[in-house]
Parts: structure tokens; sequence; C-alpha cells
């Protein structure tokens, strides 16, 4: 029960990665896991799940993008639960859907969703920890935040770039008010839902070439992960990178 009694609030959790960490939290003990996504019928789906393995579910509507929004949500989160504990910044679209690498609204919509979305979420979801006494954010960057891809709208590795810069700033910021910070990095994971070329099997397995583990990894591998950061476990670790990657960036 490595998040016994915590309160966790995860964005994108509808599907994919997020909806599987919000599972594995419920399984850990976590006493309330709030998801949040644009996909209500899937979101409510998996709050009904989470809450049938016996943590409190529940699902908001929200767009990260939206400041008002997330002032509003966090608040519910404080009012219905009284702390906020974890939170993950998940939601994201992908840079492979964008065939034109100078698309101006391209580049808005990446940097909006994927970089200033976490932005947001930091900054409300630092409000409620501080009156919490404390708490643990995992931000989803990428292996397209360490490294470059030939094959990506240019704006998905800056947004991955941002939020991995983004969560070494705030970990210095607020290490002295017990805040972690710290990202994970997906590498070749089950495509997503925005994603374009690289959900094609043919540049999969091209891909996979490149990866010393010759495998794709699993969203149960990445959901561990963040995980562990925002466990007590990880206690003394803030703004770190975690490379979820099958050895991608080590070679
Ligand atoms: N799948 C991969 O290969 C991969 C690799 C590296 C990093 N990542 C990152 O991991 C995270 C999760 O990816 P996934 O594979 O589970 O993808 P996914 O598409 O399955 O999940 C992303 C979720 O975010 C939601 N979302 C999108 N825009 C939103 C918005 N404006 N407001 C609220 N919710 C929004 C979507 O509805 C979706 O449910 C993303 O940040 C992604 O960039 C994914």
């Amino acid at each position: 029960m490595r998040l016994k009694g915590k309160v966790a609030l995860i964005t994108g959790a509808a599907g994919g990665m997020g909806a599987e960490t919000a599972r594995l939290f419920a399984r850990e003990g976590a006493e309330a896991v709030v998801i949040c996504d644009l996909l209500d019928a899937e979101g409510a789906q998996v709050a009904a799940e989470i809450s049938r393995a016996g943590a409190r579910g529940s699902y908001h509507r929200l767009d990260v993008t939206d400041e008002p929004g997330w002032a509003g949500l966090v608040d519910r989160v404080m009012a219905d639960h009284g702390r906020l504990d974890v939170l993950v910044n998940n939601a994201g679209i992908s840079g492979s859907a964008f065939p034109d690498l100078y698309a101006r609204d391209a580049w808005d919509k990446l940097i909006g969703i994927n970089a200033t979305g976490v932005f947001l979420g930091c900054k409300y979801g630092v409000a409620a920890m501080r009156k919490s006494g404390g708490g643990s954010i995992v931000n989803l960057s990428s292996i397209s935040g360490i490294v470059g891809q030939g094959y990506l709208h240019p704006g998905y590795n800056a947004s991955k770039g941002a939020v991995r810069l983004l969560t070494k700033s705030l970990a210095a910021q607020h290490a002295k008010e017990s805040i972690r910070v710290n990202s994970v990095h997906p590498g070749l994971m089950p495509p997503m839902r925005t994603s374009g070329t690289t959900a094609d099997p043919a540049h999969r397995a091209k891909t996979l070439e490149g990866i010393p583990m010759g495998r794709p990894g699993r969203a149960d591998e990445v959901a561990s992960a963040i995980l562990f950061l925002a466990s007590d476990e990880a206690s003394y670790i803030t703004g770190a990178e975690l490379a979820v990657d099958g050895g991608w960036t080590a070679v």
C-alpha cells in the first residue's frame, strides 16, 4: 500500500497511461483518485472502476489549458477531500499528426496543451499542496523532451523539453515546502489517441531498431515509475527525470 491515505489528481486519465496510473494508485491504497479529461463517458467509467477497487474515484471534465477550470477543480478537490498529495500532469497530444513542420496552429496547440497545461496544473497543484503540508508532482514529458526526432512536429519536442525544465525549476523553487516535482519520460509506448504517423506498424518496427530492449513499453511500466515518484519511497528525489524507454536515450 504505497499510497495509503493519499489524495491524487491525474489529468488525461480517461484512457492510456493516465487511466493505468489511476487504477494502480487505487490498488496501492490511495484514499481518493480524481480523474480529469475531456472524454466524459470514458473518464466516468475509469472513476467507477477506481471506486469499485476501494478508493474514492471521481471524474471531472477539465481542459488543461483552461485556467479558471483548474482553479475550480482544485477548489473542489480541497472541499471534497481536504488535501491534495499527488498531482500527475499526464494529459497531452501527439506531435505526429501535423505534416507541416512549421504550422503555427500546431505549435500553439502542442505548446498550449503539453506545456502550458502542465504549468497551470503545477500552479494550482502547488497552492493546494502548500495547504496540505507538501506533496508530489509528476509531470509526463517524453524521450522527446530529451532528444529530437526527425518525424515529429518540433512543437512536440519543444513542449516536452519545456516540461522537463519546468519540472527542475519548480523542484528548486518548492523543495523547502516539501513539494517534490519530477518528470517521467516514456519511450515507444502504445500509440496515443492523437498519434498520426507514429501509430503506423511499419514506423514502429523501424523505431524499435534503435531501442536496446527491442520491444515497445507498456502503460503499466510507465504507471509503476509514476507510482514510485508519487510515493514516499521517493522522499529525497526532486527535479529528477526518469526515462522509461528500454534504453532508447542510453545509446
Ligand atoms: N504513448 C506514447 O508513445 C508516449 C510516449 C512518450 C510520452 N507520452 C506522453 O504520455 C502522456 C500520456 O499519453 P498516452 O499515451 O496515455 O496518450 P492518450 O492519448 O491515450 O492519453 C492522453 C489523454 O489526454 C487527454 N487530453 C488531451 N488533450 C487534453 C486537454 N486539453 N485537456 C484535458 N485532457 C486532454 C486525452 O483525451 C487523453 O485521454 C502524454 O503527455 C504523452 O505526451 C506518450
